[in-house]
């Protein structure tokens, strides 16, 4: 079937549409692509490291039955994607943009949106075969996609729509954190978490893109694109193609991706937690500016001076008063405060927490 289907998109509506558009600009448009767009996985299968999801939208491929999906997880895991792939697998190209409403954290979407638009949609009947003939399921699918943007009372609007129209109509909740979703809707839902990309994984799509782009790169390179993304592909993916762009015809090396990764250099957060330690408050608030200056994101500083902090020879109290403030400031940072004066009052901590004795 997934063969079948496969085949189905490609053949039956690609050449049309090549002999529509003139061939250049059909060429072009697919060059000037981002990265992300480009390589987003076709079908279910394509989908890495995300095996429990994968394998039940196969069985639901099959002719079983979907039930309601929440997806949740960190940023650039396949979310989207994959249920953007089912669903064009389930439907075919044709059909998709009838049978799939797909709402975004950028449209509206207070209570009245779901009242209106996912309602009336949901409300439409559909036919369970499509134009080619082939069987499709008898029912559409609603994307929510960052549903954890949505007001609680727009929640509760869309749990009676959800259970309403459950004869013909399937919902797909994305969210990165399942707490901010009531717990009416969680219910009412198959939960999937989205695993952060393994380093293997990740390394084994940017090193497939690296080989379709014919870019010419270092191994450390893409090393450190895995390093510096955390387990989001999506970023690497971005970080890959600016590093691409920026290298021409050259090497991509380590110092280009760490350079566009915005990291700040070690030499420079050492230095910061020298004079944290040893130095005086004058002399802190001059490095702090000049980094800030610098055009280093604070989130970034703030990152890196933990996974520093929790390397020195302190205590454990004095690490967990130094994290503790951590979290505020990143807290602070996250709502647009002051980055040199938030800096300031974290280092301030870290200063003071350093000159306490070793107690314990
Ligand atoms: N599990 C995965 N398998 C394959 N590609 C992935 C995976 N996760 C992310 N990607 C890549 O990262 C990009 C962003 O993924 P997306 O589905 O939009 O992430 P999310 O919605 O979880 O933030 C996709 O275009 C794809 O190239
Ligand atoms: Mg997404």
């Amino acid at each position: 079937m997934q063969a079948f289907l496969k085949g189905a998109t490609v053949q039956s509506v690609r050449p049309q549409k090549d002999k529509t558009t003139a061939g250049s600009s059909a060429e072009k448009k697919i060059k000037a692509l981002p990265w992300v767009e480009k390589y987003r996985p076709k079908c279910v299968d394509e989908v890495a490291f995300q095996e429990e999801v994968v394998a039940v939208l196969k069985k639901s491929l099959e002719g079983a039955d979907l039930p309601n999906l929440l997806f949740y997880g960190p940023p650039g895991t396949g979310k989207t994607s994959t249920i953007l792939a089912a669903a064009r697998e389930l439907y075919g190209p044709e059909l998709f943009r009838h049978r799939v409403l797909e709402l975004n954290a950028s449209d509206e979407r207070g209570i009245q949106v779901v009242r209106e638009k996912v309602k009336n949609f949901a409300q439409l009947t559909v036919a369970g075969s499509r134009s080619d003939g082939k069987p499709c399921p008898p029912f559409k699918i609603i994307i929510l996609d960052e549903a954890d943007s949505m007001t609680a009372p727009a929640q509760a609007a869309l749990r009676r729509t959800m259970e309403k129209e459950s004869r013909t109509t399937r919902f797909c909740l994305i969210c990165n954190y399942i707490s901010r979703i009531i717990e009416p809707l969680t219910s009412r839902c198959s939960k999937f978490r989205f695993k952060p990309l393994a380093n293997q994984i990740q390394e084994e799509r940017l090193l497939a893109i690296c080989d379709k782009e014919k870019l010419k790169f270092t191994k450390e390179s893409v090393a450190a694109l895995v390093k510096v993304s955390d387990g989001d592909l999506r970023k690497a993916i971005t970080f890959l193609q600016s590093a691409a762009r920026l290298s021409a015809d050259k090497q991509i090396t380590e110092q280009t991706v760490i350079e566009i990764a915005g990291v700040v250099p070690p030499k420079m957060i050492d230095n910061l937690l020298q004079i944290c330690f040893k130095g005086t408050f004058e002399k802190l608030e001059v490095t702090v500016r000049d980094m800030v200056d610098e055009g280093y994101a604070a989130t970034q500083i703030l990152s890196q001076l933990h996974d520093a902090i929790i390397e020195q020879e302190l205590s454990d109290r004095q690490k967990s008063a130094i994290t503790e403030k951590m979290a505020v400031v990143g807290k602070c940072l996250t709502d647009g405060a002051d980055e040199n004066l938030q800096l300031l009052s974290l280092c301030s901590v870290i200063m003071q927490q350093s000159t306490q004795t070793h107690n314990n």
